[in-house]
């Protein structure tokens, strides 16, 4: 039988309710990419029929981690942005995403200006999946009908977050989980 989503959250479980830190993450990472091999759960969850926009596949009410589909029609280039305090895993499951990962040069001092370098550049496609640690800086850009499902340690709307414009160094705090 293919890997199907609720083999998936159990596997969520069982590895972060054992180890919360990167390699329980990890594991996360490994059997996205499983379930992301199950074109029945792509069809079913990432597929045309789908509603556009995020959707919220589970949350886990002990552990608190979530499971979104982003169901994009249209391309985006996000600008560099952090996860706050949580962890985020992407996974794709149509298309492709570029990733640039950046290394925040300051210290971290003034809330309102950071000065980045981007450190880390790649493509993940369908059947990849990248995580982000805490704190980790991330931008994501990606052509229409990119579709990806992605893995968060918290409910991030519930925590703050930042984005940073990398031309001017300008910090902003973000609300809204779009896309992100
Ligand atoms: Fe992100």
């Amino acid at each position: 039988m293919a890997y199907d989503l609720a083999q998936f959250i159990a596997d969520c479980r069982l590895s972060l309710a054992r180890d919360p830190g990167p390699a329980g993450r990890e594991e996360v990472r490994v059997n996205l990419e499983r379930l992301l091999q199950n074109q029945d759960f792509i069809r079913q969850y990432c597929g045309d029929d789908q509603p556009r926009g995020l959707k919220l596949l589970y949350e886990d009410p002990a552990l608190g981690f979530q499971v979104l589909a982003h169901i994009n029609d249209k391309a985006r280039a996000s600008p560099p942005h952090d996860h706050g305090a949580s962890w985020a895993i992407y996974g794709q499951a149509t298309k492709y995403t570029d990733m640039t990962e950046w290394q925040r040069e300051d210290d971290g001092s003034d809330a309102r200006h950071a000065r980045l370098k981007p450190v880390k550049k790649y493509r993940l496609n369908p059947g990849q999946a990248g995580i982000y640690q805490d704190g980790a800086i991330h931008s994501i850009d990606y052509p229409d009908y990119a579709r990806f499902v992605r893995v968060t340690g918290t409910n991030l709307d519930k925590i703050d977050r930042i984005k940073i414009d990398p031309a001017t160094g300008a910090v902003e705090q973000m609300s809204a989980q779009q896309a992100t």
